[in-house]
This record gives structure tokens, sequence and C-alpha cells, in this order.
């Protein structure tokens, strides 16, 4: 399987949660030239929703660190059993954990031109252990694309969200629905008995899932995690390489912002 194939599928798959524990490949890049990418904002700002498209724009491939490990967690691994608590509670996993999967994933062949971080650095020893591993090579952090969403605006994005597991397209039932849910015929969703029957994925039209962590209360502690934890990581990059882009818009809007500010 190379490493642009997801497991089980022809589809090019430029996500992590795909390829994370596929043996490392010796990637030969010229150190100075790759984009390095961080997409930043609090949980439900729109990482996952517009990655994507930065992806079939750059040709780079989306590290989450999210997706990392909730696939370790679903594959029962030493790395997942350790995160699951800490995930479903809406904490952060510790730092040398994502640390040791990201420097590990940055090397393999699909990175040689860059890659985008979804969620990496969250704190800012993570940050100072990425520029380190960077530094190995003669690199840095390219750009920092800041999406900036007020807190409340976003229970009812992260409440509402349903995901398609293997690619990690995100829908929403409201603001983002998957076409299978037009034949509920605008009757509400949460009456019905099975939900997964109404939802699923546009492309593959497999059911689409929710996430243990997409509840009010983790969001309380996520946001909690993100303003103490992760904002400061904007200020150790600085205003040079920070761009905010103001994500409570309709989502064309923001794509708009993002495409100009990812014109390298
Ligand atoms: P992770 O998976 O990274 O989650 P997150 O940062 O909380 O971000 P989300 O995936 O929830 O949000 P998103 O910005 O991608 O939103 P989306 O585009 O889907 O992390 C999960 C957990 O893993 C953490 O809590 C932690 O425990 C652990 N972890 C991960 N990385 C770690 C690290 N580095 N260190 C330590 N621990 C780590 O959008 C959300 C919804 O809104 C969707 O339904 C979408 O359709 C909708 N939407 C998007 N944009 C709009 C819009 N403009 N208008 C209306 N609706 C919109």
């Amino acid at each position: 399987m190379g490493p642009c194939l997801s497991k089980g599928s022809s589809e090019p798959n430029m996500r992590s949660s795909g390829n994370m524990f596929t043996s490392q490949a010796d990637a030969k890049y010229s150190a100075k030239s790759r984009n390095i990418l961080i997409l930043f904002g609090p949980p439900g700002a729109g990482k996952g929703t517009h990655a994507p498209k930065i992806v079939d724009k750059l040709s780079i491939p989306q590290l989450s660190t999210g997706d990392m490990l909730r696939a370790a967690v679903a594959a029962g691994t030493e790395v997942g059993k350790k995160a699951k608590a800490a995930m479903d509670s809406g904490a952060l996993v510790t730092d040398e954990i994502v640390v040791g999967i990201i420097a590990d994933r940055i090397k393999e062949k699909d990175c040689v031109e860059g890659f985008i971080l979804d969620g990496f650095p969250r704190t800012l020893a993570q940050s100072k252990m990425l520029d380190k591993e960077l530094a190995k090579t003669g690199e840095a952090v390219s750009r920092v694309i800041e999406l900036s969403v007020p807190d409340a605006v976003l229970t009812e994005r992260i409440c509402g969200r349903w995901v398609h597991k293997s690619s990690g397209r995100s829908y929403h039932v409201k603001f983002n629905p998957p076409k299978s849910l037009a034949k509920l015929g605008g009757k509400d969703l949460n009456k019905e008995k099975d939900k997964t029957k109404w939802m699923k994925d546009d492309k593959t039209g497999e059911a689409l899932m929710q996430r243990s962590d997409d509840t009010a209360e983790a969001l309380v502690s996520r946001l909690d995690a993100y303003h103490k934890q992760t904002v400061p990581v904007l200020k150790h990059y600085g205003k040079k390489k920070c761009v905010a882009i103001d994500a409570n818009r309709d989502m064309d809007s923001i794509w708009a912002s993002i495409d100009k500010a990812t014109d390298f």
C-alpha cells in the first residue's frame, strides 16, 4: 500500500491516520523547500473542514494528531491505551506521546514537499520540541493559520458534527449536511431511533459517526485546555508567521481567506 492510499480503498488519503503505522520511509527532501503549515484554532473552528482543501491545493498531507490518536485508541495500541481517558474527558494527552508520533511521521515520503499540522503543537512545550526537531534539518515552521471563532459558537458546531471515520470528512446536521439526510424530508434527526441510517458519507455511502468527545461537557474542558495551554503557541511563533482568519463566517468566505494565506 502506497503512503497516500487509505487501507481498503483506492482513494487517495492525505490524512494522517491511514498511514501512521507504516514503516518510516527514507524521505529525501531538500530541507528548506518544505511548506510547513500549522492549522490552528479551537475545537470546532474548522481545521478538519478546510484542511482537505489545502491538501488538494498544495499536494501535501494533513497530519492530524487527533486522528492519529483516535486510530491508536481504535487499534488498542499502548499509545491508544494511554491517550483514551484524557481524550474522552477533553484533556490533552502528554507532550511526549504526540511529539513522538509527529517526529516520526514528518520523515515519511509523502511529507517531501511539506505538511499541514492539524491540532499540533498544542502546548508551548510541543512547539519547542517541534522547532528543535525541524532545526535538525535546517527547517522551521513556514506559516501558522489561526482560525478564530468565539467559544459561544462552538457548542452547536461540535454537538452537530458527524465524521466519516476513514477519510476524516467532516459534516454537520445543520451547516454541512450529507446528501443522505435529505431523504429524511426535514424531519428531526434526534427523534430517529437509528440516526446512522440517515447519515452517510457523500463519496462512499458509508455510515458516519459521532466522536465520543463531541459532547457539551467535554467541550468545556477542551476549550479550557485550548485557552490555557494552546493559545500561548501563537505568541511563540509571532506576528510574522501567524495569519489570523475570522472563521465565524460562511465556509466559502473562510476558504477564500485560507486560499490567499496559502499562496506560496
Ligand atoms: P482533535 O481531533 O485535534 O480535535 P480538536 O482540536 O478539538 O478539533 P476538532 O477536530 O474538534 O475541530 P475542527 O477545527 O477540526 O472542526 P471541524 O472542521 O470538524 O483533538 C481531539 C483530542 O485529541 C484533544 O482533545 C486531545 O485530547 C487529543 N489531542 C490531539 N492533538 C493533541 C496534541 N497535539 N496534544 C495533546 N493532545 C492532543 O468543524 C466542526 C463542525 O463545525 C463540523 O461539523 C463542521 O461541518 C462545522 N463547521 C466548520 N466550519 C463551519 C462554519 N464556518 N460554519 C458552520 N459550521 C461549520
